[in-house]
């Protein structure tokens, strides 16, 4: 089953080996851009861009607000590598191959990931341009058989049947919170449960009531998969949430969720998610 739906050990092999022959050093830390959040790659210094087109196996960025470039560079001396533009399952690839670039960051040498998204609030404590802190996730598409590890289990990565009771890493959110704190971002910090949906239609309102009944704060359309190919292969997971708009629970409600909203409140908040984001980067210790 691998050979059709994912790409073999040797494929993600190959574009890691071609990667690392581009760069200068070797990357430690792996960051993952949400929808409008490409701006995070700024941060890093000693940039080297490359454009997905231009390596080879990867796939390929379909969606508005993601840019399909792989960013190699320094935060604070510690080489990292940032994806601008991930993959997601609305744009019909294979679920195992949304996750080739993670399996591509394990084989460069990378230990923590940490991944971005924009999210509906499903919390109706939350606001608008909140960041939150991810602790657990609720997998969807993964109830019907859409898990990003169908198909036979390469041990090279990791076993079978992988724990994701720790996916998120209890080290790494102490201190997203500590950072945060720090920067006097407590006002809009907030942590909670993301749910995972394959998209790309929004939530319908009995769905958010679902979703909500249980357990979920926030809903977005990415992210889970990556955390469950990360964790398989070992690597450490710190993932946020920016807040986009509120979910609507309400029938009496006429708010309509939209991408516009979604880019427009990554723009509002993009400065401090760059700060927050550079400076936890910065403090992550590597082995
Ligand atoms: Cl409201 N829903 C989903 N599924 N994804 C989102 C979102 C909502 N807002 C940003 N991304």
């Amino acid at each position: 089953p691998d050979s059709t739906t994912g790409y073999s050990y040797e494929e993600c092999k190959a574009t890691a080996d071609w990667l690392i022959a581009q760069v200068p050093v070797r990357p430690l830390v792996g960051i993952v851009c949400g929808s409008g959040l490409g701006r995070l790659a700024d941060v890093l210094k000693d940039q080297l861009v490359i454009n997905y087109r231009d390596i080879p196996n990867f796939p390929q960025s379909t969606v508005h607000g993601h840019a399909g470039k792989l960013v190699f560079g320094t935060l604070k001396g510690k080489p990292c590598v940032c994806m601008q533009g991930r993959f997601h399952l609305y744009e019909g690839y294979p679920i195992q191959k949304t996750t080739m670039p993670i399996r591509v960051f394990k084989l460069m040498g990378v230990e923590t990931v940490l991944l971005t998204n924009a999210a509906g609030g499903l919390n109706q404590d939350f606001n608008v341009g909140d960041i939150m802190v991810i602790k657990d996730h609720i997998n969807i598409p993964g109830f019907a058989g859409n898990n990003p590890l169908v198909g036979l289990n390469d041990e090279r990565y990791g076993v079978r049947f992988p724990c994701m009771s720790d996916a998120y890493d209890r080290g790494l959110q102490q201190l997203a919170h500590d950072v945060a704190a720090e920067l006097d971002f407590s006002s809009f910090m907030q942590e909670g449960v993301y749910s995972a949906l394959g998209g790309p239609s929004f939530e319908t309102i009995a769905e958010c009531k679902m979703l909500r009944f249980l357990g979920a704060d926030a809903v977005g359309m990415s992210t889970v998969h990556e955390v469950i190919v990360a964790r398989h292969c070992g690597m450490r997971v710190l993932a946020l949430s920016l807040i986009t708009n509120k979910s609507v629970l309400d029938y009496n409600s006429e708010k309509k969720a939209n991408h516009e909203e979604v880019l427009q409140t990554g723009e509002m908040r993009a400065k401090q998610l760059e700060k927050l984001v550079s400076t936890v980067v910065s403090r992550i210790k590597t082995v």
